[in-house]
């Protein structure tokens, strides 16, 4: 404890004292004496808090995860029928190439633009496998970092993942905000966002969330997002979409990349992380996808290059398990139907869990509005609770969220809804 107290200043101070404290000592004459702690990541604090909680009746709404009606995490039907077929093939371990195999990115790309997708049919997209939708965010960070050829500002919406800033920030990026949540509806602020974004200096890049808003569960709706288009269209500006949600908020794959889709119609050349951590539950298998559509196949190949000539100092090549279990589901029509199907069960339990939430708060009589909690979509819910509310939340009632007053629906189960109704009923009132 002596040793933590005393360890604030520079190695040089460090050194001058080492002599008069046996445990500075030991730091001075370390290369890493003067690295300062750093903070807890917010989240796996949340957990970690959790974990030393005793009361039965506890519940973690932190974790960005799903979990089934018993609060167990899930593995998929369909990706544990995949798991067996790859065992049966007793495939080799050789490395995969730098961008992921070329089935790996077709299947990615197709998911993401659709079957007819013409961009797909005339090879425009530039297609990497990459770390899961951290790493495609990522790569895709380096790549606009070295070739975008207009300033490096990054526009995220306010809020936006916790992971966006600091992910494009070590990219080399400037990054920049526009509106997007009002707290006053707990809803979309398109008016905000339309204006921002119309002030926004042209050839700059925005990030957008194609579906399934985190942390705030708002999304535009689709003539919002058509208007958005023609905004970001008139002031030359480069959309940058984050999909790492596909079929995960409304349960159908299509639905949830309709964003994705308005703006390529609308003439918008994009980039696209993917992320199969949510749809496909292979959260540690890192498994995800960065593209680029391009003007055509020939720019594509170049663009590709380049941007496997940045990931190969970085990783050198993707993990090939879970690009492996991805290939066997989307390359087999059968066992991608039954997939379509898991991803629809988890998606509508976390719709159900959603009104059963909402309804439980009426019958308790609150006097607040809570239609948020429907009509927001995908793992999260912005419940509009302060910091104070969710402090009494974890002291009181050992519910664990995080103090944005953002809770994972993922957590909430048809067991643990009606003391999670009390709770901020009792908080709230
Ligand atoms: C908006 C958003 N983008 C990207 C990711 C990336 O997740 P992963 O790297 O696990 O695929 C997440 C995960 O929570 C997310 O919420």
């Amino acid at each position: 404890m002596a040793c933590s107290k005393t360890f604030q200043g520079s190695a040089v101070l460090l050194r001058n004292s080492a002599v008069f404290n046996g445990c500075i000592s030991k730091r001075a004459s370390s290369w890493w004496g003067a690295v300062q702690m750093g903070p807890p990541d917010v989240i796996l604090g949340v957990t970690e808090a959790y974990k030393k909680d005793t009361n039965p009746k506890k519940i973690n709404l932190g974790v960005g995860a799903y979990r089934d009606d018993s609060g167990k995490p899930f593995v998929l039907p369909s990706v544990h029928k995949a798991e067996k077929r790859l065992m049966d093939k007793q495939l080799d371990k050789e490395y995969s190439p730098i961008s992921g195999t070329a089935d790996f990115c077709k299947h990615s790309i197709t998911l993401a633009l659709g079957e007819d997708s013409q961009h797909v049919a005339a090879g425009q997209n530039a297609t990497v496998q990459a770390i899961s939708g951290t790493g495609a965010l990522r790569v895709g960070g380096a790549f606009l970092n070295g070739f975008f050829p207009g300033t490096k500002d990054i526009y995220l919406p306010t809020p936006s993942w916790g992971n966006h800033g600091p992910i494009f920030r070590h990219s080399g990026l400037n990054v920049k905000a526009y509106r997007y949540y009002d707290p006053s509806t707990c809803g979309f602020d398109f008016k905000g966002a339309l204006e921002d974004l119309s002030k926004i200096p042209e050839r700059s890049i925005v990030l957008l969330h194609a579906c399934a808003h985190n942390p705030t569960g708002v999304d535009p709706r689709p003539e919002q997002w058509a208007e958005m288009s023609a905004v970001i269209k008139k002031r030359n500006l480069f959309p940058f979409f984050d999909m790492a949600y596909q079929g995960f908020a409304s349960g159908d794959v299509a639905k949830d990349a309709l964003a994705v889709r308005a703006f390529l119609k609308d003439g918008h050349q994009i980039a696209l992380a993917q992320s199969y951590a949510k749809n496909m539950g292979l959260y540690g298998e890192r498994a995800g996808a960065f593209s680029l559509i391009c003007a055509d196949k020939e720019e594509a190949a170049r663009t590709m290059s380049q941007i496997k000539i940045l990931i190969r100092p970085m990783y050198s090549n993707p993990p090939i398990h879970g690009a492996r279990l991805v290939t066997e589901i989307l390359g087999d029509a059968s066992l991608k139907q039954e997939w379509l199907g898991d991803v629809k069960l988890m998606a509508d339990r976390i719709i159900s869990v959603r009104s059963k939430l909402q309804d439980n708060l009426k019958k308790l009589g609150s006097s607040r509005n809570w239609q948020h909690i429907t009509d927001q979509i995908g793992m999260f819910c912005f419940t509009g609770m302060d910091q104070q509310q969710c402090e009494r939340l974890t002291k009181e009632f050992s519910v664990y969220l995080t103090k944005d007053g953002r809770i994972s629906m993922a957590g909430v189960t048809t067991k643990n809804v009606d003391y999670l109704a009390e709770a901020i009923h009792a908080v709230t009132k």
